[in-house]
């Protein structure tokens, strides 16, 4: 009785169970050479709604089995240079061993009394990434971890919200609400309008500063977005810069906007989701100079730095500022506890230890070599723009900056319309087949293919693949896609 659960009396239990999915994972690996399987949606809704979770099955070894075939055999694999599609990784195989720790131990961070050494881990962390943000230790850094860049913007927007609303101001917080602004670059990722959202903001609160040519937030645009705010008797809440936009890779021009935003007395928002992996890039760590004088800066462990999902955090240069999330409860963190609770700083309660996952990579990997296979990734972008660029039935959308390359496939003969249905009949044609997966988006107007590299593995050989990919599956699709079009 009781043998399935994790105690002192089942090492042997847990033993088992660990190296069995172990095996189950070698398994897969052994037998594929894809990022996904070419399983129909009905398929898989087959598999899954066929199994009976009223009756389990016989043994452990029966429901790995089982779980191969329902979900390894047919995940979408980031390991696999076929895959190209959005910001995933290839994990760091230190962090997978932290979370299988952290998985059995299940330690929960909020408190110190339910995390003791990981509370000092996480902080270790958070100062350490402080360090390398270039945040000056006499204000006092602070930050915590977060599931998610997503929850990063949100919990940064929402603390600059309260430091602006803390100032002593004629009108009263509710008529302030309505006049709150947050400025971001147009491209700014879509967790900024919606953090906007759920902060209670009105409807037309995010003002969207035009890009220049290369797609960075125009800093001459932002001055003059700043002073209509104020003309107009808004508060601006935050600018939101972005290093590293989603599609393009962009890095907005972080001094210039942190030139604007203590001209005009407001918060700096750094979302570094993307890019914030050049933190430790040996080359290329100047592309992030002025981050140091943001507010509050997203980091996405999860995406640059290769861990898994979720291990992100939000950065505060001052880091009193996080006081704002802080809800006390006599049973948990009562006001006046003698040791740090993390749940002060947090908007989740239970929360998991996900800071062990980067700790044991800093400390079998180290900083540098992760900084080096980033920078690897970027070369990759590089290469493969020069690849597509120098294809004549390909176009380069944009010069890669980091490590997105957006292009549209151009076949003799066929006009911007039926190359704009072309995207989604090739990225849907190569997904279906299992043998790569690609993202597209719209840039200008324009739909074209996306190319999003975190795989130090792949080379130039196989964005070669996936572009000969790309062109067959386009010469199948083309008469549907006329058919569409004439339609
Ligand atoms: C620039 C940027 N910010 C924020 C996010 C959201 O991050 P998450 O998916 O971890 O919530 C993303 C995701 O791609 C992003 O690219």
């Amino acid at each position: 009785m009781n043998d399935f659960l994790f105690t002192r009396r089942t090492p042997a239990q847990y033993a088992r169970a660990l190296h069995g999915a172990v095996d189950t994972v070698a398994v897969h690996l052994a037998g594929t050479d894809r990022p996904r399987s070419a399983a129909t949606p009905e398929e898989l809704e087959e598999l899954v709604g066929a199994v009976d979770l009223d009756r389990p099955l016989e043994d452990l070894d029966a429901v790995l089995e089982e779980t191969r075939r329902l979900y390894l055999d047919h995940a979408v694999h980031f390991h696999d240079p076929g895959y190209m599609a959005h910001l995933n990784c290839p994990v760091a195989i230190p962090a997978v061993a932290a979370d299988a720790l952290t998985a059995a131990v299940n330690t929960a961070v909020e408190t110190w009394d339910q995390s003791t050494t990981a509370t000092l881990v996480e902080q270790r962390l958070v100062d350490w990434t402080a360090a390398r943000i270039g945040f000056p230790a006499a204000d006092e850094p602070d930050g915590v971890f977060t599931s998610g860049g997503t929850q990063s913007n949100f919990q940064a927007l929402f603390t600059a919200r309260e430091d602006r609303l803390s100032r002593p101001h004629p009108l009263t917080r509710q008529e302030r609400l309505g006049r709150l602004r947050i400025v971001a670059g147009e491209h700014a990722h879509f967790s900024v309008a919606k953090a906007a959202h759920l902060l209670g903001l009105s409807a037309d609160a995010v003002v969207s500063v035009p890009a220049d040519r290369g797609g960075a937030l125009d800093a001459v645009a932002l001055e003059w977005v700043l002073h209509d705010v104020a003309a107009s008797g808004g508060e601006v809440a935050a600018v939101v810069a972005t290093a590293g936009s989603t599609d393009l890779g962009v890095i907005d021009p972080l001094p210039a906007v942190a030139d604007a935003c203590r001209g005009h007395d407001v918060w700096l928002h750094v979302d570094a989701a993307y890019g914030g992996g050049l933190l430790v890039s040996p080359t290329r760590r100047h592309l992030l100079d002025g981050i140091e004088r943001a507010d509050s800066v997203s980091v996405d462990f999860h995406k640059s730095w290769f861990q898994p999902v979720a291990a992100s955090a939000l950065m505060l240069r001052r880091g009193r500022n996080l006081r704002f999330s802080t809800w006390s409860a006599e049973y948990l963190n009562p006001r006046h506890a003698v040791r740090p609770n993390l749940v002060d700083k947090s908007l989740q309660t239970t929360r998991r230890f996900d800071a062990l996952k980067l700790w044991m990579t800093l400390r079998a990997v180290g900083a540098p070599e992760l900084g080096r296979a980033l920078d690897r990734v970027l070369d990759l972008a590089q290469e493969a723009g020069r690849i597509v660029a120098d294809a004549p039935d390909m176009e380069l959308v944009a010069r890669p900056v980091l490590s997105t390359v957006l292009f549209r496939h151009r076949p003799r003969g066929i006009d911007d319309a039926e190359a704009d249905r072309l995207v989604e009949a090739v990225r849907t044609a190569l997904f279906d087949s299992g043998r790569a997966v690609v993202a597209s988006t719209v840039v200008g107007g324009r739909r074209c293919l996306k190319f999003t590299f975190l795989n130090p593995v792949t080379t130039a050989a196989d964005v070669e693949r996936v572009l000969d990919l790309v062109r067959s599956a386009a010469r199948d699709a083309l008469p549907v896609a006329a058919a569409a079009g004439a339609r």
